[in-house]
């Protein structure tokens, strides 16, 4: 008999959520907004925004006089200051674990460190961190970027907040004894980290594993990577993309069907996902809130 796990960690997280209570308000407040980009990896609440009015930019002179929402994954101090220019109102919604980043990295430049970022380098927040760790500052995805890294004496490593533990640590490792001087800061969040634990722990257990989030969204491409490594798994978007590309005779046929999803997926994407699996085997037995423990 069939049974589904839903991650406890599985969706939005607090910046996202926060983004999205930042929007709302303004919107309650009759206000006309864009946002600096798409507000979050998932096309489908961004689809849901632009109905409600909320036009995505991507140059501020487009503003035309409505207030500008920064996402979550944050912006460079450049927008904020041609923004101020401009007399454009700015909704900041840069996560606080974000904008930590970005000042931790202001004050790494100020204090003469060569700032080196572990995530993708095309990454949103990656690109909102460069800016503000100045023109030196140097991304580092893979260890092979590692072999062309010219490092000075001192050096100040952060990371994606995203971005796997392990793989940052070894980054990590692999520079000790290269510099005189190496600041490491855990700088990934808790949120991710939590979710990745726990969608190993279930996919451990799982025959088959659905991670549900937005193509383009680094933290769900990330849970898909550390799921394959334990069992079969699907990075879908919706229901439509569960039912064109996923195997539903796996899915009848598994014992244990694990569900985890993104920061940026909603939920009703999530019980909607699970529910058409569990339509799909009468028997299936749909676990509520999910099984397993969040491994700490
Ligand atoms: Fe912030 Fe972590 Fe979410 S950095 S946007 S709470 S994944």
């Amino acid at each position: 008999e069939g049974k589904i796990i839903r991650a406890k960690s599985a969706g939005f997280c607090f910046g996202v959520r926060r983004a999205l209570d930042l929007v709302e308000k303004a919107l309650l407040d009759g206000c006309q907004i864009c946002s600096f980009g798409p507000l979050i990896h998932n096309p489908q609440v961004v689809d849901s925004l632009r109905k409600k009015g909320v036009e995505i930019i991507d140059d501020l002179g487009k503003a035309a006089g409505r207030p500008v929402i920064i996402r979550s994954h944050g912006a460079a101090p450049e927008v904020f200051q041609q923004a101020q220019e401009q007399g454009i109102e700015i909704i900041d919604a840069t996560c606080p674990f974000v904008r930590r980043i970005q000042n931790q990295a202001a004050e790494l430049v100020r204090e003469g460190y060569l700032v080196v970022i572990v995530g993708q380098v095309d990454h949103p927040e990656v690109r909102g961190i460069l800016g503000w760790a100045g023109a030196g500052a140097i991304v580092v995805q893979g260890m092979e970027d590692l072999n062309s890294l010219k490092v000075t004496a001192k050096v100040g490593l952060l990371a994606q907040t995203t971005q796997n533990r392990s793989h940052y640590f070894a980054v990590a490792r692999s520079l000790l004894g290269k510099t005189q001087e190496l600041r490491v800061f855990d700088t990934i969040c808790h949120a991710s980290q939590a979710r990745q634990e726990e969608a190993a722990a279930i996919a451990q257990r799982a025959d088959v594993m659905i991670v549900i989030g937005g193509r383009d969204s680094a933290n769900t491409n990330q849970l898909a990577e550390i799921c394959r490594r334990f069992t079969r798994t699907y990075h879908i978007e919706s229901v439509a993309d569960l039912k064109a590309n996923v195997d539903m005779e796996l899915v009848r046929g598994a014992h244990l069907i694990g569900v985890t999803a993104g920061a940026s997926t909603p939920d009703w994407i999530i019980e909607e996902v699970i529910e058409s699996m569990a339509m799909f085997d009468e028997e299936m037995e749909k676990a509520q809130g999910g099984e397993v423990e969040a491994v700490s």
